[in-house]
């Protein structure tokens, strides 16, 4: 089986007649951690949000598993799970059962074992005792990490993150970047984060492409990019 767990071949997408995603072309090896890393309005978002399917390129094609995008939803031989740039939580559920809609609403299992499962990896994520919190009582990092939590809950083959550290302090990027550090650590899970954070994109990269206008400038290992010196790692 392929080591390829996304493939993006040249991919375009444009809104109102401009372009924002310009034909890229691009691998993501399974069960490692890549960094899409750019400046604001660089089209970050647009990239993962056509990986998840929210939207179609106006041109080229995305595999995932070497099937094509368009076919993957009725595949239904890996989970996919996405981490909104927002976090996303239902203000007027618990954490707790922001956890487990999707096993809810889909009825998956008994509820008593639902409800373990999301005890278990908030535990995993050092938030269980917020278990019965309402989201408006956490943390910008506590909500983040609930988010992560209901996309985990799936168990997903591939995990998407949306600048999963945007407003948060150097210590709750920290557990952040430990939580997808022990993540990689499984083996199990390819993840995508985009980010505008080098630093933490460092700590937790084994492959960094930095997109500007809508392009691929570069792609490599953390040394490669640090080494690189191109000028665009200075403006993001
Ligand atoms: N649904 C949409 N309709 C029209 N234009 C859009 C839409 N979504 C994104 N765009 C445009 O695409 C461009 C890239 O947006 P995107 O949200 O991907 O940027 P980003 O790199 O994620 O930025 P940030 O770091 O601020 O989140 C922007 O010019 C934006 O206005
Ligand atoms: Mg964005």
């Amino acid at each position: 089986m392929s080591d390829v767990s996304i493939k993006l071949k040249e991919v375009s997408k444009s809104f109102d007649g401009k372009l924002i995603i310009d034909t890229i072309s691009c691998d993501f090896i399974k069960n490692k951690v890549h960094a899409i890393l750019g400046k604001s309005g660089t089209g970050k978002s647009v990239l993962l949000k056509m990986l998840i399917g929210l939207f179609k390129p106006d041109s080229g094609k995305i595999l995932i598993n070497g099937k094509e995008a368009e076919h993957y939803k009725s595949v239904g031989d890996f989970k996919m799970s996405y981490i909104f740039q927002s976090s996303a939580l239902l203000n007027s559920l618990t954490v707790l059962d922001n956890v487990t809609i999707f096993l809810d609403e889909h009825n998956v299992d008994e509820k008593e074992s639902r409800v373990s499962k999301a005890l278990k990896i908030l535990n995993e994520l050092g938030i269980k005792d917020s278990a019965n919190k309402m989201p408006s009582e956490l943390s910008g990092g506590m909500r983040k990490r609930v988010a992560i939590a209901r996309s985990l809950i799936i168990e997903p083959d591939i995990l998407l993150y949306d600048e999963p550290t945007s407003d948060l302090d150097p210590i709750n990027t920290k557990t952040i970047s430990q939580i997808i550090n022990k993540l990689k650590a499984r083996g199990d899970i390819t993840q995508i984060v985009v980010t505008h954070d080098i630093g933490f994109a460092y700590s937790i990269s084994d492959t960094i492409s930095i997109l500007d206008n809508g392009q691929i400038l570069i792609t490599g290992d953390p040394d490669l990019i640090k080494s690189s010196k191109n000028p665009i790692l200075d403006s993001i």
